[in-house]
């Protein structure tokens, strides 16, 4: 009887264990399942987390482990962004959201991204871009090119100047632009891409605001400019250093005689310099809060580390002297003493341990 029921017993767990196993192996299918209808894949990049999902055919951001960094999104289907579409995934940093067909980005899009970093909404149909993009804190670079819709909705756009976004590379290469906007001063843009726009005009008080300026890049965009329209310009250009890309026809242009002879106004060139001079200061002014704000936080930081080391070093301390202390006393507890003399002999001993210890 009483072997029967042992293995009843066995068996009934064998069975149960066995249920669960098969339930585990059968959700472990539906995941493999889902991973391969998404392909979504999760990666460690350039010591960044990151998730991949370019080119599954999406039109929806499925749901992604929280925490990453880098979101690839390139070449799918989405249609909009909304406040909600990506406010769970408050780390990124690198987003990459080029070849959708993207037409719409509410203004709230990005609001819960304050590290991010570089934005790609290249090779979509934006009709309505928000002024918040510009707003970005941690924004440096920003891709817009291949938005064949971008110029109508970029044209009605109430920019708050200065822009808050710290653009190093703007990009907004054949979007059918015919005079550029005006972002008003871009303290740290370093490299601008303008080529493949049919452009009318070029304002050479644009790049005067950019003062660090060092690249830009104007192929197939000038040839419906006037020639000595692009005289202070391209005079700007020579005299601050900035490398301008142009087509080699266009090169051929600015080396005639008939460029040579148009006018220099002194006049815009004073005002170019004065545009260039607060542009100046006030990169220098955010450089000095940036590194400001660094010192104080190596300051502290270090202040901190200090602390905590003196703290462990102060703890360290206490445990060695407690077990110092604890040690004679031991001993002391073992010695029973036989008689009143061995007392007094033991109590002077862990007085001398005792006075060690605290000086
Ligand atoms: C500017 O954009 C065009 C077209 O998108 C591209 O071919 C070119 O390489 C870009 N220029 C630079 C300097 O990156
Ligand atoms: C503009 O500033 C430069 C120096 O920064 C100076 O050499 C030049 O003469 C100025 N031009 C005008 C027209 O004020």
């Amino acid at each position: 009887m009483e072997m029967y029921r042992l293995i009843c017993c066995t068996l009934s767990i064998w069975l149960c264990m066995s249920r669960v196993h098969g339930e585990s192996s059968l959700g472990m299918g539906m995941e493999v399942l889902s991973t391969k209808l998404t392909h979504c894949s999760h990666e460690r990049a350039y010591d960044m987390y990151g998730a991949y999902c370019a080119g599954l055919r999406l039109s929806e951001i499925p749901s992604l482990k929280s925490g990453i960094e880098i979101l690839d999104f390139s070449d799918n289907k989405l249609n909009e962004i909304q406040p909600d579409t990506l406010s769970s995934y408050s780390s990124i940093k690198y987003l990459y959201l080029g070849e959708n067909q993207i037409y719409r980005i509410d203004k709230d899009a990005f609001a819960s991204l304050p590290y991010l970093q570089s934005l790609d909404l290249s090779n979509n149909v934006i009709l309505e871009l928000p002024d918040s993009i510009f707003q970005l804190p941690s924004l440096r670079n920003l891709y817009l090119k291949n938005n064949p819709l971008i110029h109508l909705s970029i044209g009605k756009l109430h920019l708050s100047r200065p822009i808050k976004a710290p653009l190093e590379l703007l990009d907004i290469s054949n979007c059918k632009f015919k005079s550029l906007p005006n972002w008003g001063t871009l303290p740290h843009l370093l490299q601008y891409n303008v080529s493949h726009n049919p452009l009318q005009q070029l304002e050479a008080q644009q790049f005067a605001a950019m003062c660090n300026l060092k690249k830009i890049d104007l192929t197939k965009s000038i040839e419906g400019i006037n020639l000595c329209n692009m005289k202070s310009s391209v005079s700007w250009y020579q005299y601050k250093s900035i490398n301008f890309i142009l087509d080699l026809d266009d090169y051929k242009k600015l080396n005639s005689d008939e460029f040579d002879r148009c006018a220099t106004n002194e006049t815009y060139t004073e005002v170019l310099n004065i545009t260039y001079a607060r542009c100046k200061q006030m990169y220098s002014k955010l450089q000095s809060v940036h590194s400001a704000r660094r010192t104080w936080l190596t300051v502290t930081g270090g202040l901190a580390g200090f602390l905590v080391g003196f703290m462990l070093l102060l703890y360290l301390m206490h445990r060695h002297n407690v077990a110092q202390t604890k040690a004679p006393a031991e001993k002391i507890k073992k010695i029973v003493p036989r008689n009143d003399s061995d007392r007094h002999a033991a109590v002077p001993i862990l007085n001398t341990e005792a006075r060690d210890v605290s000086t």
